[in-house]
């Protein structure tokens, strides 16, 4: 694609982009493409979860902003023991067992442990957030581009509405205890919070709830599973980090770029226009492979080689411009943290059953369901 169709249409519905060129210009430009959908679909049709990912400016400048106070690089320092603390639990109860599933004795509980904490919401619901992640972001490609595509889109549409509806409904009780009781955590924060004098609506408090519950675990889950693939398949990176510690934060963004844990980006035209000969329609989407954009051979020097040293590596993993990741530091220190503390532990780790890995079941998602070490 790349090579012969940069911009391509497969279903002259949507369109997609697949050069670094290319996906960096959809993610930068935000007034050439915009990530807010309700200005080009009809009510019935609307996103089901309405955060700041689908906002344009000014609004989303506005509310990025207060959320932005979370991620400071003060707060991470505050939450560094902690993050070490559940890490070490999480090890020692595996350490006995003498083999481990990455997914779902470590990678999985860890980060949504930890934002659960942050939003202040009982852990023991952590099943529950497991099966609404999974419910949002399931779907397999083939389907989407087969005949009955309509159908298939419209079954994930009720699907992610009734998840949606579920979620809200949950965060609907916790934000009117807050409202009654604040803490200190984010939800109780952004309660309090005033954009020119004025309280955040409901819809706008549930959105950042729901963004932060979801994109806050599947994808560092996918993060520290995929740091492990890497690994076992280049088994010198390993061996090289575990006698020079100080790489990992580099092997960390080398993991990002190889294996992106998000492989797509979504944007809407927000006028005609041309790009490499195509006529791009208003209101079309048009949808940017960032795992492709890292790997393209025009930006990156010998892209499909994994070098922990590379140096610079601007991968768009975590998108870039107005939306890049506002988790990204903390997704770097949790991945620092459980990543640094595995290969410290443990002299030599190698994947079992390595034809058995499963991929997520996702079409914008990557990763294993499993890693078993
Ligand atoms: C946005 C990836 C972890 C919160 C994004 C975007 C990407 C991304 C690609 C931009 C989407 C776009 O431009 O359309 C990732 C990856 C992660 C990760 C790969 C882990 C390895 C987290 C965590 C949190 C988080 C831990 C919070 C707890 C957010 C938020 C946005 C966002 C709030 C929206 C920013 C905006 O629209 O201004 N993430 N994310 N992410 N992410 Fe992450």
């Amino acid at each position: 694609l790349r090579h012969e169709q940069p911009v391509y249409n497969e279903q002259a519905k949507f369109w997609e982009v697949s050069t670094y060129e290319d996906v960096h210009l959809l993610v930068t430009d935000h007034e050439l493409f915009s990530s807010d959908e309700s200005k080009f679909t009809p009510a019935s049709e609307a996103p089901a979860l309405k955060s700041i990912l689908n906002m344009d400016p000014p609004r989303h400048r506005q509310l990025r902003s207060l959320l932005s106070q979370a991620f400071t690089p003060r707060a991470l320092a505050q939450l560094t023991p902690r993050i070490t603390e559940i890490t070490q639990e999480l090890l020692d109860a595996v350490e006995k067992k003498g083999a481990m599933d990455i997914i779902d004795d470590l990678s999985y509980p860890l980060p949504i442990i930890v934002i659960a904490e942050l939003l202040g919401v009982p852990i023991e619901d952590r099943p529950q957030f497991k099966h609404w992640s999974d419910e949002i972001v399931s779907g397999e490609y083939d389907e989407l581009t087969g005949e009955n595509r309509e159908l298939v889109l419209e079954r994930v549409r009720q699907r992610v509405r009734k998840t949606m509806d579920e979620i809200n409904e949950y965060f609907r009780s916790i934000i009117a205890q807050r409202r009654q009781q604040p803490g200190e955590d984010i939800i109780s924060a952004l309660l309090a919070a005033r954009v020119d004098g004025q309280e955040l609506t409901e819809d706008e408090l549930l959105g950042f709830c729901a963004l932060l519950l979801i994109a806050g675990n599947i994808t560092t889950t996918n993060l520290i599973g995929n740091a492990l693939l890497c690994f076992d398949e280049h088994p010198e990176a390993m061996v090289q980090l575990q006698q020079r510690p100080q790489l990992l934060p580099s092997a960390i963004e080398e993991v990002l770029r190889y294996r992106s844990p998000v492989t797509i980006l979504a944007r809407f035209a927000a006028s005609d226009f041309i790009l490499k000969e195509q006529l791009i329609r208003r209101g079309q989407v048009v949808l940017g492979w960032s795992g492709s954009a890292n790997h393209d051979p025009d930006h990156f020097v010998h892209p499909e080689c994994f070098d922990i040293t590379r140096s610079p590596n601007q991968h768009l993993s975590f998108g870039h411009g107005i939306h890049f990741c506002l988790g990204a530091p903390l997704a770097r220190l949790e991945a620092k943290i459980a990543l640094g503390m595995l290969l410290e532990r443990f002299t030599r780790i190698r994947i079992t059953h390595e034809r058995d890995l499963e991929p997520v079941n996702s079409t914008f998602i990557y990763g294993a369901k499993h890693v078993p070490i």
